[in-house]
């Protein structure tokens, strides 16, 4: 049976605002229950890709189609992409000063909660969102102390992650599209994206990872692995391809690059 996935690219092509073609063409399709990693070397496009994905203004779609849930969101603001049920990883890097951790979660779940009820607000009861929030934060262990915080104001690396995966978590998005570039994350910060990426990720929700660093991989195993050079998937495979890569590296690509 074809089943429709969750989060499809068709032939995506992605280029700066200067004109320069970066992504080179995409074709990629994420279902539910499904983890994807998208590996390649500095600088082949892949934050550029998942910024695309995110519908972030800097990028502009210069051809193709960005689908979710077979809906075209190619031409979607960014807020209406994550209304629709995307996540981005890396959508709010930056400290917000004056908005708490809590309050930016709570904001971020009844703008998806509105849309999902035809634009009619309907906010989260403030009990439930109380007794949700804790029994994640216990869950995903993010001090609580954290809650009561600026949005990434002073956080650690390994605390912007904790609470990334919490907003995850709390947003229960259809897609989680997670651009790690694991520089500065120990270990401990690590699994805590790896587990929170593996609880989630279910009937309900698929993941595409971005990374160009197998050491998270070794925690988050995803079944699906596609090697991005120079704008373009040049290779796809099963976890067994994440661990070639450890071994060999991209060399191999990048030379039938440099010889075409
Ligand atoms: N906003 C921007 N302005 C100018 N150049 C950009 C911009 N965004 C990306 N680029 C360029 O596009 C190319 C691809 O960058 P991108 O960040 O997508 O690579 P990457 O695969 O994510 O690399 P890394 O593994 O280092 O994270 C690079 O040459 C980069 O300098
Ligand atoms: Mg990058």
């Amino acid at each position: 049976m074809f089943e429709m996935a969750l989060l499809e690219l068709k032939d995506l092509r992605v280029a700066l605002e200067d004109g320069t073609e970066i992504v080179k063409g995409v074709d990629l399709r994420v279902g539910s229950n499904e983890v994807h990693a998208i590996m390649g070397p500095n600088g082949s496009g892949k934050s550029t890709l998942a910024y695309a994905i995110a519908g972030h203004p800097a990028y502009e779609i210069t051809g193709g189609q960005i689908l979710l849930d077979g809906e075209d969101i190619t031409e979607a603001a960014a807020d209406e992409r994550a209304q629709a049920g995307l996540f981005l990883a890396f959508q709010y890097p930056h400290a917000i000063p004056g908005v708490t951790v809590t309050n930016f979660l709570r904001t971020a779940i009844n703008a998806v909660r509105k849309a999902r009820n035809g634009g009619v607000d309907d906010p989260i009861p403030v009990k439930e969102f109380r007794t949700d929030l804790f029994a994640e934060m216990d869950r995903l262990r993010v001090s609580r102390e954290l809650a009561s915080r600026y949005l990434n104001d002073g956080f650690s690396g390994g605390e912007k992650k904790r609470v990334e995966i919490l907003q995850m978590a709390m947003l229960r998005p259809r897609i989680a599209v997670l651009d790690e570039t694991d520089s500065g994350l120990d270990i401990d910060a690590l699994k805590v994206v790896a587990g929170g990426v593996k609880e989630l990720v279910g009937p309900e929700m698929g993941a595409l990872v971005v990374t160009h660093y197998q050491r998270i991989l070794d925690y988050i195993e995803p079944g699906f692995v596609h090697v991005f050079v120079d704008g373009r998937i040049v290779e796809e495979g099963g976890p067994e391809l994440a661990h070639e890569l450890e071994k060999s590296g991209y060399a191999k690509w990048e030379k039938e690059r440099v010889e075409a």
